[in-house]
């Protein structure tokens, strides 16, 4: 027996009144009203996201300290030989030339975002020579030993690169936008399949493994989904939202034309409809969208939570660029202050509840399974969807150690605690964030899908 925690999914659909059987009623009908497994709804998010947290968050996103994301995008899939798609040319990405990256960030101290850090090098050399440089500040010594004392392996729910292999290199994400790739067919549908396959969780009294890709899975699919415990079906919504807003974001930004001298990308409606309708989904494409809005509330809860550590007057977003660093932590707690004051969080101590051997397990094998998606991305063949799928799993991750890490997230680390504070590195930080802008865009383009469907004649 496993033990859950029982929370009645309310399935309410309160049906708006609008013009039924229209393409924009058919994508958006169940989109709406309250979510599944929270207190939460539809509108209220839209409206939060779109004004108060979208504006904010693209400017935070485009500063030097978030456009550059250091990754390795050659670790080679660990589970079947793939073959890296290095034709297909709208999956390339350009890393970034040495000269193009902030100084600040290529020193030996980028990893960690705390002030303290940029001084390890000078430290580690003067505790060789057996000398305390005195001059440091008390404060920036506790921060030094902080991290010295943190080993996060346990805490963590998905694998990082390795920062310092000579494989691993700096892009310019700005340069590099999430949108639409030409990466279809059996390739992209084996990494999907073996997500949903090999890494969801399924119910044990099932004996025959509900297929969810099979085509006519229809709505006896989410039946099951109905049968498993809270945590397990916010496993599979979280990995849905994601792949949901993946699809929506290769609609927005779709290739439209090309010629000689430049590509057109922008909205395609119909690419849209294909994956979202109801009556072209068999029901489907709604619930993904709200699964979309499922993973928009764990990221959000997860920002929320993180407020203390950033708090902190220890921590900078460094890049070497003084003016513009402090302006940016300015920003980022604005954004954050905005996050926090948000009414209808979501209630993460609902998941692994009570405190026995079986929540813990439970919390276990959910960070393995999700380690282990982490690990599936290095076998998406296109570059570019790969890139987007690890800093998107990464920062998914990293939310999930917010939520349900059994560390202090606090303002000043307590120094006689033995047990070091919460911690995160630069790579966890611009995952988080820029995942985030990835799932808040995306909600921002269902606005904008919603009034092109709008005026379609059907
Ligand atoms: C990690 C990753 C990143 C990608 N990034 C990009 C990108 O940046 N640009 C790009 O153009 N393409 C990208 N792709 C490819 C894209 O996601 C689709 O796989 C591709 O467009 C083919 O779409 P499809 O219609 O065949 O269905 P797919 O999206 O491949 O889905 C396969 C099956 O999964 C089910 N399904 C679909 N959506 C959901 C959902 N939200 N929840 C649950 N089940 C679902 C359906 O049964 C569907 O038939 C990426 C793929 C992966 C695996
Ligand atoms: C001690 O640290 C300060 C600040 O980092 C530095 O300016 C100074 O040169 C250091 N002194 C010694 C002896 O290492
Ligand atoms: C990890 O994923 C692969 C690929 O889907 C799968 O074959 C393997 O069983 C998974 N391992 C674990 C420990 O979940
Ligand atoms: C939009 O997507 C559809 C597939 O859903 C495709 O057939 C069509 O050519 C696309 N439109 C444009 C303008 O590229
Ligand atoms: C710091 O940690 C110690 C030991 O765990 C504890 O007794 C003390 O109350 C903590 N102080 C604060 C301010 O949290």
């Amino acid at each position: 027996m496993e033990t859950c925690v029982l929370l009645l999914g309310l399935f309410l659909t309160s049906v708006h009144v609008t013009t039924a059987g229209s393409a924009a009623h058919r994508c958006f009908c169940q989109v709406t009203g309250t979510l599944d497994d929270c207190a939460c709804d539809v509108e209220t998010i839209d409206k939060f996201n779109n004004k108060d947290i979208f504006p904010k968050l693209q400017k935070l996103l485009s500063s030097d300290y978030f456009r550059f994301y250091k990754v390795n995008l050659n670790n080679g899939c660990p589970f079947w030989t793939d073959h890296s798609q290095c034709g297909l040319k709208y999956c390339a990405v350009k890393p970034c030339s040495p000269d193009e990256v902030p100084e600040g960030l290529k020193s030996s101290s980028y990893k960690y975002s705390e002030k303290a850090s940029h001084d390890t090098e000078e430290c580690e050399k003067a505790e060789k020579l057996g000398a305390v440089n005195g001059s440091l500040s008390d404060e920036t010594r506790q921060a030094l030993q902080e991290w010295k004392k943190y080993d996060d392996e346990s805490d963590r729910f998905c694998m990082l690169d390795d920062e310092d292999s000579p494989e691993s290199q700096y892009v310019d994400l700005l340069l590099n936008p999430e949108r639409f790739t030409g990466y279809i067919g059996a390739e992209a549908w084996r990494i999907w399949n073996s997500i949903y396959e090999e890494n969801c969780f399924k119910p044990y009294s099932v004996n025959r493994p509900l297929n969810p890709l099979a085509s006519n899975s229809g709505q006896g699919f989410y039946r099951w989904l109905e049968g498993l415990c809270v945590e397990k079906r916010a496993f599979f919504r979280l990995i849905s939202g994601l792949h949901a807003s993946i699809n929506i974001h290769l609609s927005a930004r779709y290739l439209l034309d090309e010629n000689w001298f430049e590509m057109k990308w922008g909205h395609n409606v119909s690419e849209f409809q294909q994956r979202f309708d109801e009556d072209l989904t068999k029901g489907e494409g709604p619930k993904r969208l709200r699964n979309l809005y499922f993973l928009y509330l764990i990221e959000l809860r997860a920002l929320a939570k993180i407020l203390p550590y950033f708090e902190r007057s220890t921590f900078q977003l460094y890049t070497g660029q003084d003016t513009q660093d402090d302006q940016n932590k300015k920003l980022l707690l604005e954004l954050l202050h905005v996050a926090k004051s948000f009414p209808l969080h979501f209630d993460e101590t609902a998941l692994f509840a009570g405190n026995n051997k079986e929540a813990m397990k439970l919390k276990e094998d959910f960070k393995l399974t999700f380690k282990n998606i982490s690990r599936i991305m290095d076998c998406v063949e296109c570059f570019k969807c790969r890139l987007w799928g690890k800093l998107q799993t990464q920062g998914l991750g990293t939310a999930l150690k917010i939520l349900f890490s059994e560390r202090q997230i606090e303002a000043m680390p307590n120094t006689s605690n033995t047990n070091p504070s919460f911690q995160l590195s630069r790579q966890e930080i611009v995952s988080l964030f820029n995942a985030f802008g990835r799932i808040s865009t995306s909600v921002r383009e269902l606005k904008n899908f919603r009034s092109l469907l709008s005026k379609l004649k059907q």
